[in-house]
């Protein structure tokens, strides 16, 4: 599902329930060490997709450490992305000399819950929230909305090592599967680059909706 959303250079791994026997690797531990069974298997099963995805990339089986705030570790020269929900874990890397970073996420396709979007949304992306649910109905455009912020996150942190609030980045969703992220704050990263913002796709598919940044 997730490689239609993906550029060429980019690997990617998904699985739609927990694999049975998806292994932790050593250091991996701690991330589950208070963790009930359910949640262990998925933080598992992720970084199963996480080193099937490596394995797309010709590199070998290494364990995905949480580092600074709790983005993964991949190894140098790669750039990645992770995440799961009910139904649905997955995971895309990529060359770092191919994609500059990656962001992905994964939500149920349902509504946000009750006073969410307030919360999560500038004025301006509420309105245009309500006119696109106004004209298309069938897609819960505020859930999406809140996917591409996640995305947005995952994409930014490994880049300039801040955190980003939910009302730094202005996204504008379209219908035809892209999206736009205008970042409101400084973009200088890391390495001295700059950031102005992203571009991302969309999908919907069964009960799930995917945003991806690569
Ligand atoms: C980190 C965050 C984005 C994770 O999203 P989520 O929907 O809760 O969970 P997901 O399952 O989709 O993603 C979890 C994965 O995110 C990744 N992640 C966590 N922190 C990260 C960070 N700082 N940078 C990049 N990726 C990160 C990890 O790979 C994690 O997997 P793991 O728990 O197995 O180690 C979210 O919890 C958060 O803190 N959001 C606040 C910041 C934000 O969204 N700002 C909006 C900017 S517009």
């Amino acid at each position: 599902m997730i490689e239609r959303l993906l550029p060429p250079g980019a690997a990617w791994a998904e699985a739609f329930d927990d694999l049975a026997d998806a292994p932790l690797l050593p250091g991996e531990e701690v991330i589950v060490a208070n963790a009930v069974p359910t949640r262990r298997n998925e933080v598992a099963t992720v970084r199963a997709c996480a080193r099937r995805a490596l394995g797309g990339l010709g590199l070998p089986p290494v364990p995905i450490l949480r580092g600074e705030r709790g983005a993964p570790v991949w190894p140098a020269g790669v750039v990645g992305s992770m995440t799961h929900c009910a139904g649905y874990r997955a995971a895309v890397v990529a060359r770092s000399a191919e994609l500059r970073t990656v962001g992905i996420d994964a939500e149920p396709h349902a509504p946000l819950p009750e006073d969410v979007l307030e919360v999560i949304a500038l004025p301006q992306e509420q309105a245009r929230t309500a006119e696109l649910s106004a004209e298309q109905p069938g897609v819960h455009w505020d859930r999406l909305l809140f996917s591409a912020k996640e995305s947005v996150y995952k994409a930014w942190f490994p880049l300039t090592r801040r955190f980003l609030e939910f009302e730094e980045a202005d996204i504008t969703l379209a219908p035809d599967g892209t999206w736009t992220a205008r970042l409101l704050v400084d973009g200088t990263t890391a390495d001295g680059g700059e950031l102005r913002g992203f571009n991302g796709r969309w999908l919907v598919q069964d009960d799930l909706l995917l945003t991806v940044i690569a």
